[in-house]
């Protein structure tokens, strides 16, 4: 089955060809994000327009790359929430039209699910699958969430932030630092080469028996440290180690808690880690050091799947269908079944 996939929750338009919920055989992003790197953040209104003018090339180009007709395409799998209203609009108004048009089903997927799969993405003609049951750290610009799931449509959510995202942590401290929008990848290319234990910050939650997650301490310490550092803070050396020191706060918190969840659950075959804050190499080698070795350790095969994107929306598409033998409708959310049971 070929599903056609359509992101457009933020700021990126994305349109992807993915064959049986893994293969990818087209997955195409237009970003808006240099043109809100000054601002610190995106402008909904701004993204929105851009997403109108170029919704259709980038789907007219998914299908091209893929070498797939209209005919070839068995159904179309739509981010319907949580975004930007504006930018939601575009790619939901684009899929209602062209499934009408094109007279096949529309999948409504929650961006969430989208990056849940994108684990299981890959390019490869033949590569491994993962196996359930899986925990899932997923960490975007929008939310902090650690999951466990039994199958695609079935999980329970074990704990989630409690104020900031850590993309949002790492955005945010980027903002102080005096660096652009997004703020991760700029953080973590400053953090290169800087002492990690040169500023000691807080261990968030510490003890408290939760899963939760919260990053606004870090960020309220990484202001104070900058202010009482005053001048010296503007030497390279102290800031890549301040950057280094704060990256590997908000690092360790998201690795102690994935530590904790291990414990708890039993017979979990494999650890995933998705959504933007994957792309994260200090992250990805701390799991590595960490976590216990007979668990699998996997994050999307590519960089380009841990950001958003269309293909991770193609994906869950066809995995809702294929385990809930439904197409869903945009009447009722279709998403993961989950209830919330932090502390037990
Ligand atoms: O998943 P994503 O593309 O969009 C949302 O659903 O939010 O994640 C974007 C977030 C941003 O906060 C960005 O700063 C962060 O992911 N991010 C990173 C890195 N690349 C992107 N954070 C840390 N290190 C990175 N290399
Ligand atoms: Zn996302």
């Amino acid at each position: 089955m070929r599903v056609l996939g359509i992101e457009t929750s933020c700021d990126e338009t994305s349109a992807a060809v993915v064959r049986d919920g893994r293969f990818v055989e087209s997955c195409v992003i237009a970003s808006s994000k240099s043109d809100f790197g000054a601002m610190g953040g995106v402008i909904p209104e701004e993204a929105a327009r851009k997403q109108l003018e170029s919704m259709l090339p980038v789907i007219k180009l998914a299908l091209e790359k893929a070498k797939a007709k209209e005919a070839d395409i068995d159904c179309i799998a739509v981010t319907y929430g949580p975004g930007l209203l504006g930018s939601l609009l575009v790619g939901t108004s684009a899929a209602r039209v062209l499934s009408s048009v094109w007279n096949i089903p529309l999948i409504p997927v929650h961006h969430t699910l989208g990056h849940l799969s994108s684990t299981w993405l890959t390019d490869e003609k033949e590569a491994d699958e993962p196996t359930f049951p899986v925990i899932t750290l997923s960490v975007s610009g929008g939310h902090s969430d650690v999951w466990y799931r039994e199958s695609h449509t079935k999980g329970r959510l074990l704990g989630s932030t409690r104020d900031d995202a850590a993309g949002e942590a790492f955005d945010k401290g980027a903002v102080l630092l005096g660096l652009g929008y997004p703020g991760g990848p700029a953080l973590s290319a400053l953090a290169d080469g800087g002492d990690e234990a040169a500023y000691p910050f807080p261990r968030p939650l510490h003890a408290d028996g939760s899963l939760d997650f919260s990053f606004s301490g870090l960020k309220t310490s990484l202001k104070y440290l900058l202010r009482d550092l005053g001048d010296a803070s503007k030497d390279e050396m102290i800031r890549r180690n301040i950057a280094a020191s704060y990256q590997y706060a908000i690092c360790r918190h998201l690795s102690d808690r994935i530590g904790d969840a291990l414990h708890r659950m039993e017979n979990i075959n494999e650890v995933h880690v998705v959504g933007g804050v994957a792309a994260n190499k200090r992250l990805r080698s701390l799991l590595t050091e960490t976590l216990p070795k007979n668990v699998a350790l996997r994050w999307p095969s590519k960089i380009v799947y841990c950001t958003d994107n269309a293909a991770m929306i193609a994906s869950a598409g066809f995995f809702l269908c294929s385990e809930k033998k439904t197409f869903g409708t945009f009447a009722t959310s279709a998403t993961l079944e989950h209830t919330k049971v932090v502390g037990d």
